[in-house]
C-alpha cells in the first residue's frame, strides 16, 4: 500500500463547488489585492481567535516578521525563541537586525521549556516568542505570567496550531494565537488551514499594534501615494482570502478528524515498545498539525517505512542552534540536549484529517514488524 503523508486533494475534493465559486467571485470583480474577500476573512479569522483584529499577510514567515517590526524589535534587541522549531521562527527576529536567543524545550510537549526562559532574559529582551509546535500549545499561562512580571511582549508562532486551545489560569480556555499580545499563522497548504499557495495572518487585540501591521504590509502606506514608513509588500491576495474562508468552515470538523485518527495512533502505537506517541496535557487541545512519534531506532523505522510505501518526514533534524545559519551565535553540540536528542528521535508518520484507519493501521504495522 502507498500512504502519503499528507493529501490535500480530498479536502479539496470536499469543498471544490466552495472553491471555484470563490475564484469565480475574485475574476469577475478584479479586486485582487486586498479586495472584499481579505477584509471578510480578516474578521472571520480574528473572530474564530477570539482577538479584535487581523492582518492578512504574505506568509507565515511575514507573519512573525512584521509582528516584530510592530511592537518596535530592531537591531540590539533580542527575542527568546525554542530552539527546537521550523527556522522561520527565527527568521521572523532576525529579519529585524535582532538576536534570536535559544531556549531549550520541554522532553514531553516539545515546547518552549518555561523553567529556562527566565535564565535567558536579559536587558535587551524584547519579547518572548513561543511556538506551538505540531499543534500542542506551549504552557502560555506560564509564559504570560513570565512576560509580565519582567514586561515583555509575546508573540505567538501558531504556524502549526490554527484552532488549538489551552485553558488559562482563571479556568477559561483559549485559542493560540489569540492568547499573547501577537498571533502569527502560516497558511502554507499543508498547514491545519492551508491556501493553494502561501500566505499568513497576524491577528492581535492591541489597536496601535493592527494600524502598525496595516502599514507594514502594504509600504508603509497612510493613503494610495502617501508613505509614513517603511513598509514592505506583504498582503495576503484576495484569491488566496476567499479560498481560506471557504476552508475555514470545514477547520473544526478537520481538526476534529485529525484528533480522531491521532487517537487511534495513540492506541495502537501505545502498545508498542520503543515508540513514545504524543503526549497531550489534559488542560490542552492539540490538533495535530503532525502526528510525531519518538524511536531510539528512528532511521530504522524511517527507513522501513519508506520501503513499504509509507511517507514520514523529520521535523526537524537540525536543531535551530546547530544550524549553518546561524553560527554566528556561536553556539555548540551540547548546548540545548533536549533540542538535540529529540531531533535524533523524532519522526512525522502520515496525518491528515482524512486519513482512513485502515491506513493508520497499515503504518502501525509496518511501525510493528520494524521493531520486532
Ligand atoms: C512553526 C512555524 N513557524 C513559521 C512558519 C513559516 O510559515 P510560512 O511557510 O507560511 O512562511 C512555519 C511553516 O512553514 C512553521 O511551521
Amino acid at each position: 500500500m502507498k500512504i502519503q503523508f499528507s493529501d490535500l486533494g480530498l479536502q479539496h475534493k470536499e469543498i471544490k463547488k466552495d472553491i471555484m465559486q470563490s475564484v469565480n467571485k475574485v475574476l469577475k470583480k478584479g479586486d485582487f489585492i486586498l479586495g472584499d474577500d481579505v477584509r471578510l476573512f480578516e474578521e472571520e479569522f480574528a473572530k474564530f481567535c477570539n482577538t479584535k483584529y487581523a492582518v492578512g499577510v504574505s506568509s507565515g514567515t511575514a507573519a512573525l516578521f512584521l509582528a516584530c517590526l510592530s511592537i518596535g524589535v530592531g537591531p540590539q534587541d533580542e527575542v527568546i525563541v525554542p530552539s527546537f522549531t521550523y527556522i522561520a521562527t527565527a527568521l521572523g527576529v532576525s529579519y529585524t537586525g535582532a538576536k534570536p536567543v535559544f531556549v531549550d524545550i520541554e522532553e514531553d510537549t516539545y515546547n518552549i521549556d518555561i523553567n529556562k526562559i527566565k535564565s535567558a532574559i536579559t536587558k535587551n529582551t524584547k519579547a518572548i516568542m513561543p511556538v506551538h509546535l505540531y499543534g500542542h500549545p506551549a504552557n502560555m499561562p506560564a509564559i504570560m505570567k513570565i512576560a509580565k512580571e519582567y514586561n515583555l511582549k509575546v508573540i505567538e508562532d501558531a504556524a502549526q496550531a490554527h484552532g488549538a486551545s489551552i485553558k488559562m489560569e482563571d479556568g477559561s480556555w483559549k485559542v493560540t494565537g489569540g492568547i499573547g499580545d501577537i498571533g502569527c499563522f502560516s497558511f502554507y497548504p499543508s498547514k491545519n488551514l492551508g491556501a493553494l499557495g502561501d500566505g499568513g495572518m497576524v491577528v492581535t487585540n492591541d489597536k496601535e499594534i493592527y494600524k502598525k501591521l496595516l502599514m507594514f504590509r502594504d509600504y508603509g502606506r497612510i493613503s494610495k501615494y502617501e508613505h509614513a514608513i517603511i513598509g514592505y509588500n506583504s498582503r495576503l491576495d484576495t484569491l488566496q482570502a476567499g479560498i481560506l474562508r471557504a476552508k475555514l468552515k470545514k477547520l473544526n470538523s478537520w481538526n476534529n478528524m485529525r484528533i480522531k485518527a491521532a487517537s487511534i495512533y495513540n492506541k495502537l502505537l501505545g502498545e508498542i515498545e520503543g515508540v513514545v506517541v504524543p503526549m497531550v496535557l489534559s488542560t490542552v487541545k492539540h490538533v495535530y498539525h503532525v502526528y510525531a512519534i519518538r524511536s531510539k531506532k528512528r532511521d530504522e523505522l524511517f527507513n522501513g517505512l519508506k520501503d513499504s510505501g509509507v511517507s514520514a518526514i523529520i521535523h526537524y533534524p537540525i536543531p535551530l542552534h546547530l544550524q549553518k545559519a546561524y553560527e554566528d551565535l556561536g553556539h555548540k553540540t551540547g548546548d540545548f540536549p533536549v533540542s538535540e536528542k529529540i531531533a535524533q528521535e523524532i519522526m512525522s508518520i502520515p496525518m491528515y484529517p482524512h486519513i482512513k484507519e485502515k491506513e493508520i493501521k497499515y503504518v502501525v504495522n509496518v511501525i510493528k514488524k520494524v521493531l520486532s
